[in-house]
């Protein structure tokens, strides 16, 4: 498929905060790529966090380990123009630099992730290593709800609350669609953390080999000055008004649970 503009994708993600590019790289791209992830899980790299999991095994790193020439075709997929333009376009305050990555690989069956949006706000590049569809836990999303969810982040924070009081999990009655991305390997899918999001189940069987990186997004209340004057307003009692009913924190043990998405 030809490839849509920066402006155009930083567009979509502004009015709905998530966007599915599928087979953006090429299959031979995919293969090289998808080999490294092997060597990758399979290794002992210093500075790679490795976490088994009960669905599978889950890797975090800092960026930095993309200059490893084993790993080239990784670190050329998060540096093509797309990805950099996007995540300096989406928001220019940002230094737009991934810090860092995951590659999770889930093969059992699993309920992975419950419904909600991440305590700290970044735009996430996710790209499918395996062929991730409804059976395989696709990425699902809930187009548009990053927008309110920005608005009670930064609400809460402008009245002194604190991020760890964010309620991150919607209540069961509250309305909203989830979208399935869906796509062969080599699907690029991008996405603001504030929209709620998880990923679905997976099937007997199936596997579900992705790769992700982060850039963290700013916004005005990340200025220390503001948020020190935040932590003495007066009006924090009036932070439990702002929540919509039934919406619940992540919690410390959930938190765990819920990255693995
Ligand atoms: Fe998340």
């Amino acid at each position: 498929m030809a490839a849509p503009s920066a402006e155009a994708v930083v567009g979509e993600l502004n009015e709905r905060g998530a966007i599915c590019l599928p087979s953006f790289f090429d299959a031979p791209f995919v293969e090289d790529m998808r080999g490294e992830a092997i060597t990758l899980l399979s290794s002992q790299i210093s500075g790679v966090k490795k976490n088994e999991l009960s669905s599978g095994t889950r890797l975090r790193f800092d960026s930095k380990v993309f200059r490893d020439p084993r790993f080239t075709h990784l670190g050329q997929a998060f540096a093509v123009s797309l990805v950099r333009e996007v995540a300096a376009g989406y928001n220019p305050k940002s230094k737009a630099s991934l810090d860092t990555a995951t590659i999770t690989y889930d093969k059992k069956p699993y309920k992975i992730t419950d419904v909600h949006f991440d305590i700290e706000r970044s735009l996430k590049f996710m790209i499918y290593l395996s062929d991730v569809y409804k059976e395989n836990a696709a990425f699902r999303y809930c187009l548009g709800s990053h927008r309110e969810n920005t608005k009670l982040r930064n609400r809460l924070l402008l009245l002194g609350g604190s991020l760890w009081n964010l309620p991150t999990i919607p209540d069961a009655s509250e309305d909203f669609i989830l979208t399935d991305m869906e796509g062969p390997r080599g699907t690029l899918i991008i996405f603001d953390t504030d929209g709620f999001h998880s990923a679905g189940s997976l099937e007997q069987g199936k596997e579900r080999l992705l790769i992700r990186a982060r850039t963290l997004l700013s916004g005005w209340y990340d200025d220390h000055f503001l948020r020190y004057v935040a932590r003495l307003n007066p009006l924090q009692f009036l932070v439990p008004l702002i929540v919509p009913a039934g919406r619940r924190t992540t919690g410390g043990r959930a938190m765990a649970r819920i990255e693995v998405h």
